[in-house]
């Protein structure tokens, strides 16, 4: 998506704003709370100069989403727009001298105002609620339940940061457990920062994107399989794995984009889900001649992972 239909469908319900009549608009202003937290973000980044030039509504959203990050110091500036999309963006930003690495990628999401949480409640099922601290809140808070199920401002910002929360967390894992996904560094209320693929000119690319060589897929569907089993082996599908979701770079698979991940045992989706993802995978290498039967792939890591009654279950 080009970076100005980014920004004018981020705001769309700013920009329709303009068209409303005076006491409709009153009555459709945001609460004060957000107001003064994106003023704030203004007064702390206002002397900052960014390289990338966000368009002016994008801009006010950005800054307060990543103003953590530039006041713990973990970024200096934000480079680049690496791709604006409907749930999220991501941005090059140059890291802090500290960090040993030139770069840092911003992953911003959507306001959750203007996003439709991605069609999530197959994922969420047997899913813990998480905390902004990457904890499970606890079954037995209803407060905080029925605030969720009657998705009230709480319930939404809740479900919000349990969204964004479970990526940054499942990268924390995986990462400790070995497997190719970008290093986790912070997590704020909108954004995760992670490490960066890619050079000062072009980021990775998705394996949707490239021409792999044949003699290279092989190796590179087995190191897929070993990040899926890695996953299972902490108790989670990833939910929308596909060459859109795999980036390459220098010879090398990354697997990005978690917050859907799936609870293996306590979602009775997750068999299905899991052979969607393995079967989009092996589609995807059958181009370059790697045939496998992603029915039999799936049994088996159930078989290793999960167990084999529930897999019986499987539509
Ligand atoms: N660590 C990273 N390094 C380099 N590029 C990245 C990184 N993480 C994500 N990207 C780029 O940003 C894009 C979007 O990231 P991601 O897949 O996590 O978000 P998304 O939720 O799919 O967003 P959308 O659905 O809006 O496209 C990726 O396709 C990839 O091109
Ligand atoms: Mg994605």
């Amino acid at each position: 998506m080009s970076h100005s239909a980014f920004t004018h469908d981020l705001f769309d319900d700013d920009a329709a704003s303009d068209y409303t009549p005076r006491a409709a608009r009153a009555r459709k202003a945001p609460p004060r709370r957000k107001l003064t937290e994106y003023s704030e973000g203004e007064q702390v980044l206002g002397s900052v100069t960014m390289t990338y030039q966000p368009a002016r509504y994008e801009e006010v959203w950005l800054k307060s989403s990543l103003r953590d990050f530039f006041t713990q110091q973990y970024i200096t500036d934000v480079l680049a727009q690496v791709k604006g999309g409907k749930e999220a963006s991501v941005y090059r930003c140059a890291a802090a001298p500290h960090m040993g690495v030139e770069w840092l990628a911003a992953k911003v999401y959507r306001p959750r105002m203007f996003r439709n949480l991605r069609n999530d409640a197959m994922y969420r099922e047997g899913r813990a609620i998480l905390t902004s601290a990457g904890s499970a809140a606890k079954k037995t808070d209803h407060r905080l339940m029925r605030a969720i199920g009657k998705k009230t401002e709480f319930g939404m910002q809740a479900s919000h940061t349990s969204w964004l929360m479970y990526e940054f967390v499942t990268l924390q894992t995986l990462f400790a457990a070995g497997a190719n996904v970008p290093q986790p560094i912070a997590a704020g209320e909108n954004a995760i920062l992670m490490g960066y693929r890619g050079d000062g000119s072009r980021a990775a690319p998705t394996l949707s994107e490239i021409t792999l060589d044949d003699d290279e897929a092989p190796r590179l569907f087995d190191e897929v399989l070993r990040n899926i089993a890695l996953l299972l082996g902490i108790g989670y599908i990833h939910g929308d794995l596909s060459a859109y979701n795999i980036l390459y770079w220098e010879g090398e698979v990354t697997l990005i984009d978690f917050p859907q991940v799936t609870a293996a045992a306590e979602n009775p989706n997750a068999a299905f889900i899991l052979r969607r993802d393995i079967t989009r995978v092996c589609d995807y290498f059958a181009h370059y001649g790697v045939r496998r039967d992603p029915a039999q792939l799936t049994a088996e890591l159930w078989r290793e992972y999960v167990g084999e009654e529930d897999f019986a279950q499987l539509p």
